[in-house]
């Protein structure tokens, strides 16, 4: 599928086949691979066109392929617009959990993936689904993107199963979608992807999925809030004023009576600095105990407070969160672990 993002009409702008919605199956065998394409009438005029540049794509990507591609007609108008999955693969999901914030870049990511691997280093079964389909972060931070998880078919239904990497299982939609591409998705594509993140997986048996939210309050966010049985969100702040100010908003979203949703509580992230050199120091660049304030005002409990540490940033950068060592900033994580896991035992 991933390749398959090469292969461009030439009539419909730069849109590829994948985006247009015209693979209708890609089987393997083996070194053959078998792509069907759907077109909406007979003797389309480029289908010729098609299947060669879907064959020279094959063939440059993979070597020694042996590709085939086969057409088959199908009616456009039947598509439905928005994917009905079912929750069937939720089913032994204790309890998920979104991690959100109402602001882009506050650690949201970070914060979601160690608190995965702290839970597993508890003793619990935990998954993370990345559902930020614009800018998927889980693959880097887990040192996974070079990785493709296997897909089968059951019947009708297609199961997607997830990465299993330092006991936590994973699964990102940066997997199969270049990040180039997912950025050009539409609201209701964006949507379709990110369901089949979460619904299409086998999970199994699970304590804690977590939900590691995209920023903002859009599209997305009702759609997750709406289709996904979300047992309630964690929110992610800097203690700064303006990030409090969206924080409010992400807040406000899981509130709002059509979602109502519980929030467990707030996790302040670069609650302060400490330099590696001077680990007794602390220095509050953000300001001091903005997360403690705006708990107190909505009367949630504040979880956590991580602070700013380059190690934080180096261990995301390199794939090896630092919540699996027993450094100190390691160690915030697995106390946020334990809080996490006691308020979610409350829901
Ligand atoms: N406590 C921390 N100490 C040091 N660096 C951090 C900390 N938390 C996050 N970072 C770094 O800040 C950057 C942004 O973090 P992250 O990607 O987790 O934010 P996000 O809220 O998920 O962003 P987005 O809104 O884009 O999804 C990353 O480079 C990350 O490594
Ligand atoms: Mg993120």
């Amino acid at each position: 599928m991933k390749i398959l993002y090469d292969v461009q009409h030439p009539a419909k702008g730069d849109k590829n086949i994948v985006e247009l919605g015209m693979v209708d199956k890609v089987e393997t065998d083996g070194n053959k691979v078998t792509v069907t394409l759907a077109f909406s009438r007979h003797r389309d005029p480029l289908a010729e066109y098609l299947i060669g540049s879907t064959k020279a794509v094959l063939i440059r990507h993979i070597p020694g392929v042996e590709a085939e591609v086969k057409t088959v007609i199908k009616d456009p108008g039947k598509k439905p617009a928005g994917l009905d999955l079912g929750t069937e693969e939720l089913t032994n999901v204790k309890h998920i959990i979104g991690v959100a914030s109402g602001k882009g870049g506050v650690g949201k990511s970070t914060v979601a993936v160690n608190l995965a691997v702290a839970l597993a280093r508890l003793g619990y079964k935990v998954g993370l689904a990345d559902a930020d389909v614009y800018g998927p972060s889980v693959p880097k931070m887990t040192g996974t993107e070079n990785e493709m998880p296997e897909a089968y078919k059951e019947g009708e239904k297609e199961v997607i199963m997830p990465l299993e990497k330092y006991g936590v299982k994973w699964m990102s939609i940066g997997y199969f979608a270049k990040p180039e591409q997912a950025l050009i998705w539409r609201g209701p594509m964006a949507c379709n992807a990110l369901k089949q993140m979460i619904l299409q997986v086998r999970w199994g048996e699970l304590d804690f999925l977590l939900i590691d939210m995209p920023p903002g309050t859009g599209d997305i966010h009702i759609s997750l809030v709406h289709d996904i049985p979300l047992s309630g969100a964690v929110i992610v702040s800097t203690p700064q004023a303006v990030a409090l100010a969206d924080v409010e908003k992400g807040v406000n979203m899981f509130r709002n009576s059509s979602v109502n949703k519980p929030i467990l509580g707030l996790i302040e992230n670069m609650a302060w600095f400490t330099p590696a050199e001077l680990p007794e120091n602390r220095y509050y660049i953000f300001g001091k105990d903005g997360g403690k304030a705006m708990a107190e005002k909505y009367g949630i409990p504040l979880l956590g407070q991580i602070p700013l540490v380059q190690g934080i940033r180096e261990a995301g950068d390199d794939g090896e969160p630092v919540a699996l060592s027993s450094r100190p900033d390691g160690e915030a994580f697995v106390l946020l672990a334990e809080k996490v896991a006691g308020a979610a035992a409350l829901l």
